[in-house]
């Protein structure tokens, strides 16, 4: 049988880090209500683009899994904070890397790693492609109005990336169930708007450009979102909770992971929390926890995932990956 394996992995948190005290400098917030309300200590401020962070964060995965630029068939690129419009910033990636392959961006919002790894293990199932290399990268810290304490607070810049690689087994393995959703009646709850064709052409600065969201419709529907679509990824694998050794899921909220791991009956020390050190990085928040997860041994040989995230769209997606 043929499976999509992750067969390397990396990530890039840049060095700048922004504690909950030093924003308490500049804006009427403090750390007692950041870390009650979301579970966030620091976040990682970049000065570089996306697109260095992504770059970092690919070459260390290449690394891991002992392949060159040379040996990938796509780069995919799961981004809301690309360095330019066109070209996609999986050229610029790709360019920096040395590869000769297909690249292109998701647009996705937090939702994007997964998708991705939806669209890569169906280009490795049907025998199209053999080598995908998946980057979760933003740089959120260039949206936000550092006014706002209300989304100020929550958001961090980094990177993770894996490779997935076309593997021959008789087991389940690699990335058994995955699924993708979209509910476009929440597309106004979470945006960064005042930009893009929409745009008033003359405007000299736009006046929304920057991350607007109603903070308790995303909460609500994230834990709903997520919950249905890993329900989903659940049923397709033939597997129930008791089957899973970790949850992996988008780091938005601890109360939100919290929530969610309990409507889900999860015992709560299996799910992988790692919001205190980096904030919400979109994206980029599964790989990286993926990353530390490993590090810190939380995942061993024949242990069974279940990822989920949702963000902007609003999007879902949930995935079973059999390690
Ligand atoms: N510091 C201190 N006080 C604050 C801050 C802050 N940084 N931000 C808001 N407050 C105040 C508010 O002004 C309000 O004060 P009031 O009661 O006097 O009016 C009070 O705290 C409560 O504000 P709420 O917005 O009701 O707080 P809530 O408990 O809903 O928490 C939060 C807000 C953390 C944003 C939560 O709703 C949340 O996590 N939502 C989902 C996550 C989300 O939307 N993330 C962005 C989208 S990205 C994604 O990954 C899905």
């Amino acid at each position: 049988m043929l499976t999509a394996q992750i067969t390397g992995w990396g990530k890039c948190l840049p060095p700048a880090v922004l504690s909950n005290d030093d924003l308490s400098q500049v804006m009427d917030t403090n750390d007692e209500w950041i870390r009650t309300r979301t579970g966030i200590g620091q976040r990682h401020i970049s000065h570089v683009s996306t697109s260095t962070l992504a770059t970092v964060a690919a070459k260390h995965a290449l690394a891991s899994a002992g392949l060159q630029a040379s040996d990938l068939d796509m780069i995919l690129i799961a981004t809301a904070s690309p360095d330019t419009l066109l070209p996609n910033i999986a050229a610029t990636v790709q360019a920096e890397l040395g590869a000769s392959c297909a690249a292109l961006d998701i647009n996705a919002a937090c939702s994007g790693f997964l998708y991705g790894v939806g669209l890569a293990t169906a280009q490795i199932k049907c025998g199209q492609m053999q080598r995908i290399l998946i980057v979760g990268a933003e740089r959120l810290s260039f949206y936000i109005n550092w006014t706002m304490r209300e989304s100020a607070v929550l958001f961090g810049d980094g990177a993770g990336a894996v490779i997935l690689e076309a593997v021959t087994s008789d087991q389940p393995a690699g990335v058994i169930s995955y699924a993708m959703h979209n509910d476009p009646s929440g597309r106004e709850h979470l945006k960064v708007d005042g930009f893009g064709s929409d745009m008033k052409r003359f405007d000299q600065e736009a006046e929304n450009f920057h991350l607007q969201f109603n903070g308790r419709e995303v909460f609500k529907r994230a834990i709903g979102g997520m919950g249905k679509l890993s329900k989903q990824v659940l049923e397709q694998a033939q597997l129930t909770t008791d089957d899973i050794d970790l949850v992996i899921p988008h780091q938005a909220n601890v109360r939100i992971i919290e929530t969610l791991i309990a409507k889900m009956g999860v015992p709560a020390e299996k799910a992988f929390v790692n919001i205190e050190q980096y904030g919400n990085t979109s994206a980029a928040t599964i790989p990286i926890a993926l990353c530390d997860a490993i590090e810190q041994g939380r995942i061993k040989p024949h242990d069974t995932l279940l990822s989920c995230a949702f963000g902007a769209g609003l999007t879902s997606a949930a995935a079973v990956i059999k390690w």
